[in-house]
């Protein structure tokens, strides 16, 4: 949801085409490619061959290693790019594997996640809204992320991903018919069948059992986890295994209550707790409830979800909250929510840190419930 008021600042903003591009800052342009390649100094000949680690210096993604990307971080005093992270560390070579319950995993999550920038218009009208992320859903399921937030609107007679306000989707605010972002869904769990992705929907749906006919027609309910799996009076959850062996690899949760008794939707916050969201939620040393949910120390709700963005998403401050405000603010959660570790880390511009970013915090977060180790991707012996 946005503010009328910063609607308004925008289309001010983008009235000049003055619109900021992402790639202004943070990645490289080809010029700066171009300079480099004329001077061919001897010592970047072989991180130009896609071996670049974590920290090298990098004038091109194709430096860095497969995982990796050639990013800098100006508002963290950086200004030479380096291969910086952009893939999560795989469940797969955990040391526990599948074998805990759900709750004792940490996933990357993107607020926001059909909000990208440079979107081509569906509804006929440029976008004018905020965006918070820069790459499609099917790459940011590629990368690891596996929690995705998408705000649900009745528009034209269908339901529409939207970055509005008042719970009314405009031609301006609308991104895409959600049917398009399930079918990339669809085929990511389809092609990956050990991995699990848990969408929250921020509900402005009012016609009758449009999101569960959304999902029928996607073709995802072979996919859902009835709601009668998930433990709601903070039991721990099946095991990751067995979520997958049952093909219960779809986790829909609505922020609308009313659903879960008319269309099997569960109320998230029957199941999880999260922290207030925006600018409230980034203070240092503290982590308070989001308004009207549970409190983060309620025990009853055996996931926690961290937000950590903004209140007006900032493409250029993201590397740096993303990196060791996020990390700070791990702890601070872990207290608030009476000694557990978050579940779901959601973020504005996921890849962008200062190096290790989300998917550092997401190591040491799956570090410490696996087994009271600091980096999962490191030998963590258990
Ligand atoms: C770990 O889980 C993956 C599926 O996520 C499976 O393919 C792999 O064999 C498992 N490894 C071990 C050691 O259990
Ligand atoms: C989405 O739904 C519309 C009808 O509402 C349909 O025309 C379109 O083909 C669907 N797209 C996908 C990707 O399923
Ligand atoms: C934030 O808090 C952590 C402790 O939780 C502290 O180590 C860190 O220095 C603080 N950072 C700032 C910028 O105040």
């Amino acid at each position: 949801m946005v503010k009328i008021g910063t609607v308004l600042l925008l289309l001010l903003f983008f009235h000049n085409q003055q619109a900021y591009s992402l790639d202004a800052i943070g990645s490289t342009s080809d010029t700066m490619i171009a300079t480099v390649g004329d001077a061919e100094p001897a010592n970047l000949v072989p991180i130009l061959r896609g071996t670049g680690q974590l920290g090298t210096q990098c004038f091109t993604d194709a430096a860095c290693a497969p995982s990796l990307y050639c990013f800098a971080c100006p508002a963290a005093s950086e200004l030479q790019p380096k291969c910086t992270r952009k893939t999560a560390t795989a469940t797969s070579t955990f040391p526990k594997n599948t074998s805990l319950p759900f709750n004792k995993y940490a996933w990357l999550t993107t607020h926001n996640s059909y909000a990208i920038f440079g979107s081509t218009p569906q509804a006929g009208v440029p976008i004018i809204t905020f965006f918070n992320q820069e790459d499609s859903v099917t790459d940011q399921l590629n990368n690891g992320v596996r929690g995705l937030m998408l705000d649900m609107y009745d528009f034209r007679n269908d339901i529409w991903l939207c970055h509005s306000f008042q719970g009314t989707c405009y031609e301006f605010t609308a991104f895409r018919p959600a049917n398009k972002t399930l079918a990339e869904i669809k085929t990511f769990l389809d092609a990956n069948p050990n991995e699990v992705i848990t969408i929250f929907i921020e509900d402005y749906v009012h016609a009758p059992n449009g999101i569960s006919r959304l999902f029928t027609n996607a073709g995802l309910m072979k996919y859902w986890m009835p709601v009668a799996m998930m433990p709601s009076n903070g039991k721990p959850w099946p095991t990751l295994r067995e979520m997958i062996q049952r093909n219960h690899r779809l986790l829909v949760f609505t922020q609308d209550s009313t659903k879960e008794a008319t269309e099997g939707i569960a109320f998230q916050w029957r199941y999880t707790t999260e922290n207030q969201y925006g600018d409230d939620g980034m203070r240092n040393g503290s982590c308070p409830k989001r308004n009207g949910t549970p409190a983060m120390s309620d025990v009853s709700r055996s996931l926690i979800v961290q937000n950590y963005f903004p209140t007006n998403p900032n493409p250029i401050n993201a590397c740096r909250d993303n990196s060791g405000g996020l990390f700070n603010m791990l702890s601070t959660c872990f207290a608030a929510s009476g000694n557990r570790w978050s579940n779901y880390i959601a973020l504005d511009f996921y890849k962008r840190s200062t190096g290790g970013g989300a998917f550092r915090a997401l190591d040491f977060l799956n570090g410490q419930m696996e087994c009271d180790c600091q980096d999962i991707s490191k030998s963590c012996s258990c």
